[in-house]
């Protein structure tokens, strides 16, 4: 029998709600979230995306109203996905200064300009293949690619970009990058790297969303979601080559990742709730499964607890939405 009372009680931290607000350790705000968009071009009105209920891809004609919504509902980062209808096997029209990679940074610099825009800095919405670079032998060839992501990089940031996020995981895609914008001028635009992007069936909407025939896997390329030191590995030759903030992709699988990272470097840490792990939310919610907005903030904080600074998520513009009307 346990006649001795405890001496310490971590009640007395739980008893009232001021109390708890006192106590809490991690918080959550507009200022931690980007909102990615899906733009596409030569498309007259919004395509809502099935497997990601409650988002559109829009049509490139709507991207200036879009941006000044969000800014409206107090969001600052935008993180645009184009969706090609100008595919090659290189995936060229992102280094093109016409090609729909620059025309959304430029439209929404032009239209908020205090709108930070963070550029994906990828291929495979762009090539015919589906595959994140140029492929040789049914391989993605590694040095070929790196030198086309510097072109890309050069044409965001020549169109406005704030802050790239290459997402390629091609070995050196960061220094090269890095090197790249400094050598055209562009030694202020941040890096927030894919450092550890894994091989993930959490993609799933997100293909479908953005049109990817993805012919094979990218498992030659995205880390192999059963190896953490791997990860850690990415993350810190990342650090390394120059990255300004280091990302673990997907969000709620990895937090054991995220949290390593946490203690591995002093640099800014994201985390990217991927099209997986929103529609799972989503669809349980509308089953009535659940509480929606209680479980979108539980996820941000776990993210944040477990060591993100900042999270990409599908569920920014709806987490707005939330707090203006609460207000
Ligand atoms: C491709 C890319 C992917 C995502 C963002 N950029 C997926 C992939 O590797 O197929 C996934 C985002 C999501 O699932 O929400 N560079
Ligand atoms: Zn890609």
């Amino acid at each position: 029998m346990l006649n001795t009372p405890p001496l310490r009680r971590l009640r007395r931290l739980r008893s009232s709600e001021a109390m708890r607000d006192l106590l809490r350790e991690t918080q959550i705000s507009l200022s931690d979230l980007i909102h990615p968009l899906f733009i596409e071009e030569h498309i007259s009105h919004a395509v809502p995306i099935s497997t990601l209920p409650g988002i559109s891809r829009l049509p490139e004609s709507a991207l200036a109203d879009e941006v000044r919504e969000l800014y409206a509902l107090g969001i600052r980062y935008v993180m645009p996905f184009g969706i090609s209808h100008t595919k090659d096997d290189k995936g060229s029209d992102t280094w093109d200064d016409n090609g729909l990679l620059a025309r959304m940074v430029r439209t929404i610099k032009d239209t908020v300009p205090e709108m930070m825009v963070i550029s994906d800095i990828c291929f495979c919405e762009y090539t015919d293949h589906g595959h994140c670079g140029v492929v040789h032998h049914n391989e993605v060839c590694n040095d070929l690619t790196v030198e086309n992501l510097v072109k890309q990089s050069i044409t965001a940031a020549k169109a406005g970009a704030d802050m790239l996020a290459p997402s390629a995981m091609m070995d050196g895609q960061v220094k090269a990058i890095r090197h790249g914008l400094d050598a055209a001028g562009f030694e202020h635009v941040a890096i927030l790297a894919h450092s550890a992007k894994f091989a993930s069936s959490f993609y799933g909407p997100f293909r479908a969303a953005v049109d990817c025939e993805l012919r094979g896997n990218r498992k030659g390329y995205q880390l192999d979601y059963a190896n953490g030191r791997q990860a850690l590995l990415e993350a810190l030759l990342d650090e390394a080559e120059g990255a300004d903030i280091l990302m673990v992709k997907p969000g709620t699988p990895y937090l054991d990742v995220l949290s390593r990272l946490r203690q591995e470097t002093h640099l800014p840490l994201a985390a990217y709730q991927v099209g997986g792990e929103y529609a799972g939310i989503k669809f349980a919610a509308l089953a009535g499964a659940l509480d929606e907005r209680a479980v979108v903030t539980e996820t941000f904080i776990g993210l944040k607890r477990a060591g993100a600074d900042l999270i990409v998520s599908y569920y920014t513009k709806q987490y707005a939405q939330w707090l203006a009307e609460s207000h």
